[in-house]
């Protein structure tokens, strides 16, 4: 069986995680990841929509709101933290391990303290939480300002990262492990791209902290190329994304087996750039984002105070559009990976399937290539 330094830290049985995703809740999926032997990463992103008035009596975000709670009302806080439980409860017989994901952006900064609060609360009301929600994954920031508050909390500290500059800083901010997001994945891209095959042994060298690939991962044989390049596992969203427990909407899930290689498409999005499904709402967001903000495709970031306003007016649009489930006007987030996903397994047959691959090529190698 394969086995890393990640499996022993977090306590995990293979060295799979499953990536935050907004803004769909990733509640049964986390819970079906932790429950396979992967680390299952709720994420939060979504839950900041429960703070709109009425949320559940919209008919355009009631979908959201049902993956996301459960329905028995409470502040946004409150529902967020019963997502803790939930998930916490349906784990308990594998015992299973799970973490939460927050953008630590400065745009979302006010929202990511409230997580981070929730999170340690939940861990100091509930032994079993302690022992089971293991994990904080921050993400698309800077991770210095958020040590002094992750450090004493007792939570293994994951970074996600799309540079060596970023790796090295994550490191002296005291991240257990970091996370090498290349210019293949789904949802938020980097300003400047960089492409995992280059990132990832890039990182590997410049820090001594353990380092997971995130980014174009979706089968056993990729797993075995990221160890091969150095790291101790791989983050995978897009794949995923796309299992029967997973809680997005079916017609997202449909882009993605339906797409090939090339269909996807990097647009501006709330926090930078993103990679999204290749249909008519993210090429018109691709033409907005040419002609309001161009210097996406020149690596020079703008941010919420200088980013015109229609952008984020169509980014808005789209998310709409997906709650509503129209296809062409939905913007999905996804990765190139989607060219090479053609079914919707159910998580652990997705889990058990890339292990068994990975372990036949890592052992198959020497005897392919080596001739003494
Ligand atoms: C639908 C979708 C939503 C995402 N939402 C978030 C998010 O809210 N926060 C975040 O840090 N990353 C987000 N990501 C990025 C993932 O956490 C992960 O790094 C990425 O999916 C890895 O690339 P892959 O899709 O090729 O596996 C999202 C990705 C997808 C596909």
């Amino acid at each position: 069986m394969i086995n890393t330094e990640l499996c022993d830290m977090l306590g995990i049985k293979y060295p799979l995680i499953q990536a935050g995703m907004g803004p769909y809740s990733t509640n049964r999926l986390a819970a079906a990841a932790a429950n396979a032997g992967a680390l299952g990463i709720i994420s939060t992103s979504g839950f900041s929509y429960l703070r709109r008035p009425n949320v559940e009596k919209d008919p355009g975000l009631s979908d959201l709101a049902r993956t996301l709670t459960d329905g028995k009302g409470g502040t946004w806080y409150e529902q967020m933290k019963r997502a803790f439980y939930r998930v916490k409860d349906a784990t308990r017989d594998a015992g299973g391990i799970f973490g939460i994901n927050t953008m630590v952006a400065a745009e979302m900064s006010g929202l990511a303290r409230e997580v981070i609060r929730a999170v340690i609360e939940v861990r100091d009301e509930d032994p079993e939480m302690k022992e089971r929600l293991r994990v904080i994954v921050t993400s698309a920031g800077d991770p210095l300002p958020w040590t002094d508050i992750i450090k004493p909390s007792g939570l293994k500290w994951l970074h996600v990262v799309p540079s060596v500059r970023h790796a090295t800083r994550s490191e002296r901010a005291g991240v257990d492990v970091i996370i090498a997001s290349g210019q293949e994945g789904g949802g938020h891209v980097a300003w400047e791209p960089v492409h995992t095959i280059v990132l990832l042994p890039a990182i590997v060298a410049a820090v001594d902290t353990p380092v997971v690939g995130a980014g174009g991962f979706g089968s056993g044989a990729s797993l075995a190329a990221a160890l091969a390049l150095g790291a101790v596992g791989v983050q995978m969203g897009t794949r995923f994304l796309t299992t029967k427990e997973s809680d997005f909407p079916e017609i997202h899930k449909d882009y993605i087996v339906r797409g090939s290689e090339r269909d996807t498409q990097v647009a501006r999005g709330f926090v930078g750039p993103l990679r999204w499904v290749k249909n008519e709402a993210a090429i018109e967001l691709a033409q907005l984002t040419v002609s309001k903000a161009p210097g996406l495709y020149l690596g020079q970031p703008d941010d919420m105070s200088t980013v015109a306003p229609e952008v984020m007016a169509k980014e808005n649009e789209g998310f709409d559009a997906l709650f509503r489930s129209n296809g062409p006007k939905a913007l999905m987030p996804a990765g190139e990976v989607a060219g090479i996903i053609d079914d919707i397994p159910s998580v652990g047959e997705l889990v058990e399937k890339i292990m068994k691959e990975a372990e036949e090529i890592v052992r198959g190698l020497p005897a392919s290539f080596i001739r003494d």
